[in-house]
């Protein structure tokens, strides 16, 4: 089982910013993430908050609750929360974070992730698709 987990402002999507973001909504994200999980043979369980603790404590209980990997889009606390990182980096499950946009070519505060370095990898710019990346990544060498 995989954990796909989405951060602040991630419920907006199909409203927010849809000329960065697109047109698909987080439902219809995670109804693509849950079908590319049967596709590869394996359950994927969405979940999206606003709240840094929330996102904290999934990531805290990852492997107890029996998930083999996490995908994160962390939202803007990519760019700034030691507090994500040190969770991150404790959890012993690989993770692979994830943004639909591209970082890169944004603000400059943007191509910073503290996040990132305590990750397997991150894919940036390719839209949902990396989410399936991610996962196709995560269930290599299973
Ligand atoms: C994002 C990029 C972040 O910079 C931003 O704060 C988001 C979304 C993305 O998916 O492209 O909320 O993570």
């Amino acid at each position: 089982m995989i954990l796909v987990l989405n951060g602040p402002n991630l419920n907006m999507l199909g409203k927010r910013e849809p000329h960065i973001y697109g047109n698909t909504t987080l439902e219809d994200l995670e109804e693509l993430c849950e079908g590319w999980a049967v596709e590869l043979g394996v359950g994927a369980v969405c979940r999206q908050s606003n709240f840094e603790g929330q996102l904290l404590e999934w990531v805290q209980h990852a492997q107890e609750e029996d998930f083999s990997g996490i995908v994160i889009n962390p939202g803007a606390l990519t760019h700034y929360s030691y507090a994500l990182r040190d969770a991150l980096s404790s959890q012993p499950l690989p993770v692979v974070e994830v943004h639909l946009s591209n970082v890169d070519s944004r603000e400059s505060f943007r191509h910073v992730s503290v996040t990132a370095a305590v990750c397997k990898g991150k894919i940036s710019g390719l839209g949902a698709l990396g989410y399936k990346f991610a996962m196709e990544y995560l269930l290599e060498g299973r």
